[in-house]
């Protein structure tokens, strides 16, 4: 339990400014951070598509999957996980919201 408390936590941005059901990318630091709101929840990714480093920001997402319409690799938006034809994962982000406010551990 006190590790959680441990990570440096990072404030993205507000949550509103991320559309309901939608996803945006954000530079924190030097790290681009997508967050997609999945509609139950808030996630954070990788900003940019494994494949060929397009933003993901430019796919589509229906809750479960996000799919980059370049060439449609697909990931689990739980785990970031590629599925079907994906042959590469996103690395996720620990995410936090706090008043009204997103933030994210990028260690
Ligand atoms: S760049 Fe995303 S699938 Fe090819």
């Amino acid at each position: 339990m006190g590790q959680e408390d441990e990570a440096v936590w990072t404030r993205v941005c507000r949550a509103d400014e991320v559309p309901a059901n939608g996803m945006k990318a954000f530079a924190v630091g030097g790290t681009s951070v997508l967050i997609v709101h999945t509609g139950a929840e808030f996630v954070a990714f990788q900003a940019m598509c494994p494949h060929e480093a397009i933003p993901l920001e430019q796919g589509i997402h229906d809750g479960c999957l996000l799919t980059c319409l370049e060439h449609t690799w697909q990931f689990d938006l739980k785990t970031g996980a590629p599925v079907g034809e994906a042959e590469e994962g996103l690395t996720g982000y620990r995410l936090r919201e706090e008043g009204g406010a997103i933030y994210v551990a990028l260690e």
